[in-house]
């Protein structure tokens, strides 16, 4: 081909490119730069061709930790792992400093084949099996969370002298997925329960709670503080000297609903009631699981069917409730990108498997989509893969590890 017919056909090819990259038309608003919040699509489509998929970047992660570790300077950070226990993501905290919180066995050995040691590990599940408590203290964990005297003796016999701190439950207020209604006990009964745990032989260190997960309400802590204050000396009256204060976790991702309090202003919130209700140089962890890890993932999705029943446009996914989605139940609300033209309008979006549960959303808005086309549902990085299952044989998404695709 001579010069200036190449230079012709270069030239249509790029100008078909530059047609193709300006009519993506998104359901939400054209992103003024590339970030986690507004991915670059296309980039997030070449890197997973096969789905469902869950891309993954561990920068992100470390970008999010690093904020965190600012905000809340002074604090212990433990990684509640079951949000994502993805080895990148866990080797690149363990990199960085941060601590882990595990619940069961199967979370301590994930930890133990990244040659993660025991003073880096907490478990704050109120409610362990012996074997998991034999194996984490063998392991060199240090510190449980409990809240019954089945558990005191638990503790005592598996675990013997080692540090405790009992859950208290606070109000869930704000929460979209609460966590109260299964563990904590009220003021008295802690405290007795700090006794107890006292008399056999464990070292009672502190109170622990958790305020709900993506609690978008930064004065829940507040609150949770000023309850844990009166716990607190009630203990103290009963000669318990308590030195930690564990707010957990709870900390929000920006999903569909905008202005979610940051790491700083959730900082903020605790840091200022600390001062205000408990003496200096009281010792403060948390457990985030679902603010360090959520912004870090793209979930990709095909369209493998749509369907017009009684005038409702349904749309079915390649993955749904049983397949990584399952917080839609509780009412987590994703935000959608596609390729796909035209407007905007609600439609029941599902998943693939027989069951009427797996729907995921009665009023999802999407553009005119197409069996074929993606929908990359954005902060997936949470609760996704941890809880997919193969119900239906259908295949939950596969991780993709892709460094700095979401930056
Ligand atoms: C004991 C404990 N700590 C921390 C977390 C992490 O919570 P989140 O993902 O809301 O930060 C959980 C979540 O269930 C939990 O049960």
């Amino acid at each position: 081909m001579p010069g200036a017919a190449r230079t012709v056909v270069r030239r249509a090819c790029i100008a078909r490119k530059l047609r193709r990259i300006m009519s993506l038309e998104l359901c939400a608003p054209v992103p003024s730069r590339i970030s986690p919040k507004n991915p670059d699509l296309q980039r997030v489509l070449d890197l997973c061709p096969s789905t469902p998929a869950l891309l993954l970047d561990p920068a992100v992660v470390e970008a999010d930790f690093r904020d965190f570790s600012d905000a809340f300077a002074g604090t212990r950070i433990f990684y509640a792992i079951k949000a994502n226990p993805h080895p990148e993501i866990l080797k690149r905290l363990f990199a960085l400093g941060c601590g882990f919180e595990v619940s069961s066995v199967g979370e301590l050995r994930m930890l133990q084949a990244l040659g993660i040691p025991g003073d880096r590990i907490i478990s704050s599940n109120p409610v362990k099996t012996e074997e998991f408590v034999r194996e984490a203290a063998a392991h060199g964990v240090g510190h449980f969370a409990f809240d019954s005297a089945a558990e005191v003796e638990k503790l005592a016999r598996h675990a013997p002298g080692t540090a405790v701190s009992v859950r208290l439950t606070v109000p869930n207020e704000g929460s979209d997925w609460p966590l109260d209604k299964k563990y904590g006990v009220e003021d008295a009964q802690a405290v007795d329960l700090l006794a107890a745990a006292r008399e056999r032989g464990l070292r009672p260190a502190g109170i622990t709670f958790h305020v709900g997960s993506q609690n978008r309400n930064a004065n829940g802590w507040r609150v949770a503080l000023e309850k844990t204050r009166v716990v607190w000396e009630m203990a103290e009256r009963r000669g318990l000297r308590l030195t930690l204060l564990n707010v957990g976790g709870g900390m929000p991702v920006e999903y569909n609903i905008p202005n979610v309090p940051d790491a700083h202003a959730v900082a903020r919130a605790i840091f200022d009631a600390r001062k205000r209700l408990f003496p200096s140089g009281v010792e403060t962890w948390l457990e985030p699981g679902r603010a360090l890890v959520g912004r870090a993932g793209v979930m990709v999705c095909t369209v493998i069917g749509v369907a017009e029943r009684d005038g409702e446009r349904w749309v079915y996914l390649d993955a749904g409730i049983f397949h990584g989605l399952a917080e839609a139940m509780g009412g987590i609300t994703y935000r959608a990108l596609t390729q796909a033209k035209g407007p905007v309008t609600p439609c029941t979006l599902a998943g693939p498997s027989c069951d009427s549960v797996d729907t995921i959303s009665k009023e999802f808005p999407l553009p005119p989509v197409r069996v074929g086309d993606r929908v990359a549902l954005v902060a997936c990085g949470a609760y996704t893969t941890a809880y997919s299952s193969v119900f239906n044989g259908f295949p939950g998404p596969e991780a993709v590890i892709a460094e700095g695709a979401l930056i």
